[in-house]
């Protein structure tokens, strides 16, 4: 949806190499909310480039990461990353922290309800910091915006794999990863909001990241799920020219309920000129066609994020009467491998063609 120009905005993307207009007196600590592919890349970038941060773990990553360091492999080697890392309930907010959810989308409610009403140090709550919702899909947003103040949308490109706990690989050359980035919610958005945004985009600039700081991120959201549709689709087995038509179907699928529910779509091609792109080279423990969906799969996870991916399709395409059968059939035969525990390949081209035909 064409928005009104905010005043605020920034006016130019923030690159790799760039200036970065405003950053905050006190460095602002980035506080990683999830130790999965996104977030151990992120905070192990983090801590390589002196940028304040704490990871926020649970389960076996916790515990793996309170006595090991991160195993982060990317295209120069691997090392290991020795990261501030914590539970939830150990964490004391601070007014200078900002939030940095990288949760799957499906996890992001239940995550943003635990934090907004947590004490920061020297008054408020978790809701009056900002938070930058990395999530795929569309939907995360609104559920920040219910309940914080400053909800910074994002969106990135980076290709990280964690099979292990508090381990990644990541095959990024080039910068670390590309983020979108922008205000969530209309405009005119105050100061604080484009203070955060700069510093947010100034911390990721510094850990190596390239950062495009847009008025609007909803049409770069938009852009990105109509490659999040696929995810679903590497989980499938069936011979390669299968899954490569099935594929080009479910995103031309995506692309006519986007449009029929009047949706933006940005042209990357902007943003590559913008910032540049990230270019996958050779990396010890990375394959390629391992969407974060395949990770979940193989991890043997309890949910996906499906019913936020073909699912988010679905929900458009039923609340704008329009049809998604292809979206639909995937989300339903890869919903039922999840909930019965199955891996990778479990499920087949076939099954969703079938599902798709009824
Ligand atoms: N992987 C990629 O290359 C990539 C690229 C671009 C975008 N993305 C997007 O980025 C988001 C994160 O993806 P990901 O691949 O990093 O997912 P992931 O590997 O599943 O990581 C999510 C992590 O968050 C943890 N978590 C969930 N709820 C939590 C909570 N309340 N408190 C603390 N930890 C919590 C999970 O723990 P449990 O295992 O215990 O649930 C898991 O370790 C997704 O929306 C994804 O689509 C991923």
């Amino acid at each position: 949806m064409p928005r009104t120009p905010d005043p605020g905005a920034a006016s130019a993307p923030v690159t790799g190499t760039g200036p970065v207009p405003g950053p905050a007196p006190t460095p602002r600590r980035l506080v990683v909310l999830g130790a999965g592919a996104v977030g151990l890349t992120l905070a192990a970038r983090a801590t390589e480039a002196g940028v304040p941060v704490l990871l926020v773990a649970r389960g076996a990553a916790l515990e793996r990461l309170r006595t090991a360091p991160v195993r982060y492999a990317d295209p120069d080697g691997v090392r290991e990353v020795r990261v501030p890392v914590a539970a939830e309930d150990e964490v004391a907010l601070e007014p200078s922290d900002v939030l940095v959810l990288t949760v799957k989308a499906q996890q992001a409610e239940d995550a943003l309800t635990a934090w907004a009403y947590r004490e920061v140090a020297g008054g408020g709550l978790g809701a009056d910091l900002p938070v930058v919702t990395l999530q795929n899909g569309l939907d995360t947003e609104r559920a920040a915006l219910r309940r914080f103040t400053t909800v910074l949308s994002a969106s990135i490109l980076v290709p990280a794999q964690s099979f292990a706990p508090g381990e990644v690989a990541t095959a990024a050359a080039g910068p670390a990863a590309v983020l979108t980035l922008g205000p969530a919610g209309a405009g005119p958005h105050p100061p604080a909001t484009h203070a955060a945004l700069a510093d947010v985009a100034a911390a990721l600039v510094a850990t190596g990241c390239a950062a495009h700081v847009v008025e609007d991120a909803a049409p770069w959201k938009a852009l990105k799920l109509l490659g999040n549709v696929l995810n679903g689709v590497e989980v499938l087995a069936g011979d390669e020219d299968a899954r490569a038509a099935l594929g080009r179907e479910v995103v031309e699928e995506a692309r006519a309920v986007l449009d029929a529910a009047g949706l933006a779509v940005a042209d990357g091609a902007e943003r590559e000129r913008a910032v540049g792109a990230v270019r996958v080279r050779r990396t010890e423990g990375w394959e390629p066609g391992r969407s974060s969906t395949f990770q979940s799969f193989a991890r043997g996870a309890a949910s996906v994020e499906t019913d936020h991916l073909n699912g988010e399709v679905v929900l458009l395409a039923r609340l704008h009467g329009v049809p998604a059968p292809l979206n639909a059939a995937l989300q339903r035969v890869l919903g039922r491998a999840a909930a019965r525990g199955e891996g990778p390949g479990s499920a087949t081209v076939a099954d969703v063609r079938a599902a798709a035909a009824g």
